[in-house]
């Protein structure tokens, strides 16, 4: 018979508990605070536990702060969490492209395109990468003021058009990037305004514009993708791979469905990736010993020469200030599902239909995993200690069978355009605290103006 002090009374038989997250409203419940200030109420559950409830508006909410209870959460998802649905914007935008799609769908499309942003792929764009960054270096002088935001925007942009769709005149990448911007734009908007809350067939100025942005990506990508089949010749562009991918049964992409994919690698990866040099820029301004350590490593092993792929596994430093910057300004700051029936998380049931959410800026900043973590520190990457760091205390990529599919093109393109950019210049950003504001991705709050300095 067990006694009040048998060690096997003192283990919870479901695993840890839930705990009560901060007071709501009726009806509302914590929406008020969420809304006003999403990364200081996350960071505010985080101080409450590692498995917390809370309401948004109607629906119960866990919030998870354990990199153990993450990885249960992101490496589930399809099985027993679903992905939510991403709303009317997107689904303008993207089809029903891999973002949006679910179920046996996804699975199909996203084996379709994994090729195209394997490794060996990824190596064949890194040149048109350098090259684009090489025409930015080119045009900056000593003393030039510049918008960091719009310079690194238009960069990746040209990176996206050139390596996604294999056009380069500049009529054909101003056109497309023209109607990507305005898509981009009004998807922010409604993501981050109340559109989101809003039921589809609601119509809105902000919708009407979308439609219309989606109706000229469409004409343009028909163009470039009729192009590719008539030109015949193999291109080393992601459209082309698309464009003769097959599935298990021999059946190739729909030309609907590649203009889908296209679209979506295109939003998935150029806002997301000009944000995290545009933070990368800021970072390094306000901590001039890294900068300086960065500088030491691109004249050490590039010494007056672009970097090519091949520079990649060796600038280590680099890459560490890229993953620092992701750390402390995760362009993706949040990742929800929804519990299906049977869903368990720390062993706990979870109710269907309950919303769990993640916070990659709440995560990144919790100082048992991160020391001093509003230090921007990249030595945290070095070999071992890096190899300590919890797979997923750091997830700016997400993770499980849901990971960021551009997440080998995202560090390839960021460290390369570092390296060109910081062997010849350094940006002095303006002084000023700049906070960040919570779209689609973590932007700056404001303009971010810079002097350029020759190195
Ligand atoms: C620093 C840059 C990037 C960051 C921080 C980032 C972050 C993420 C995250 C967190 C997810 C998972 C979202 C979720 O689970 O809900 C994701 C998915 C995705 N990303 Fe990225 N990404 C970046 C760059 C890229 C690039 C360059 C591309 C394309 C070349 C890309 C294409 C995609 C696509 C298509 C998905 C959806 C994958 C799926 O649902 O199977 N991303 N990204």
């Amino acid at each position: 018979m067990s006694t009040p002090t048998d060690p096997a009374l003192d283990t919870p038989p479901h695993g840890p508990a839930f705990t009560p997250g901060p007071k709501g409203l009726p009806l509302v419940g914590n929406l008020p605070q969420f809304g006003k200030d999403p990364l200081a109420f996350f960071e505010l559950l985080r101080s409450r536990g590692d498995m917390v409830r809370w309401r948004f508006g109607r629906n119960r909410c866990v919030f998870l702060a354990d990199p153990d209870r993450i990885g249960e959460l992101l490496t589930e998802t399809e099985r027993t969490f679903d992905q939510p649905d991403l709303g009317i914007a997107f689904r303008t935008v993207l089809g029903n492209g891999m973002l949006v799609a679910r179920g046996r769908d996804w699975r199909r499309k996203r084996s379709l395109v994994q090729p195209s942003v394997r490794p060996r792929q990824v190596a064949s764009y890194a040149a048109t990468m350098a090259a684009c960054a090489v025409e930015l270096a080119d045009r900056w002088s000593d003393g030039q003021r510049i918008d960091v935001k719009r310079e690194m925007s238009t960069l990746t942009q040209r990176i996206a058009v050139r390596t996604i769709f294999g056009v380069d005149t500049p009529a054909d990448t101003e056109a497309m990037g023209r109607a990507m911007d305005v898509a981009q734009l009004e998807i922010g908007k409604e993501f981050a305004g109340l559109g989101a809350l809003l039921p589809d067939w609601v119509p809105t100025p902000g919708r009407a514009r979308i439609r219309k942005a989606a109706a000229v990506i469409d004409a343009e990508v028909r163009r470039v993708v009729a192009r590719h089949r008539d030109g015949g010749e193999e291109r080393p562009d992601l459209l082309s791979r698309l464009l003769t991918a097959v599935d298990e049964s021999g059946m190739p992409l729909t030309e609907e469905e590649i203009r889908d994919e296209a679209v979506t690698l295109y939003i998935g990866g150029h806002e997301t990736t000009s944000t995290t040099l545009v933070w990368a820029w800021y970072l390094l301004a306000r901590n001039p010993r890294v900068r300086e350590a960065l500088a030491e490593e691109l004249d050490r092993v590039l010494g007056d020469r672009e970097p090519g792929i091949e520079d990649y596994a060796r600038l280590t430093y680099a890459r560490a200030v890229v993953k620092e910057t992701l750390r402390l300004y995760p362009a993706i700051w949040l990742i929800t599902g929804i519990a299906k029936e049977g869903a368990t998380i720390g062993g706990r049931p979870v109710e269907e239909g309950t919303r769990v959410w993640v916070s990659q800026w709440a995560t990144h900043r919790d100082p048992r995993w991160f020391p001093e973590p509003e230090e921007f520190r990249p030595e945290r990457w070095d070999a071992e200690a890096g190899d300590a760091i919890h797979e997923y205390a750091w997830f700016p990529f997400g993770g499980g069978p849901r990971v960021c599919i551009g997440t080998r093109f995202a560090m390839v393109e960021s460290v390369l355009l570092l390296a060109v950019l910081a062997r010849r210049f350094t940006l002095d950003v303006d002084p000023g605290e700049i906070t960040p504001l919570t779209g689609l991705t973590l932007q700056p709050d404001r303009a971010m103006t810079a002097t350029v300095r020759a190195r």
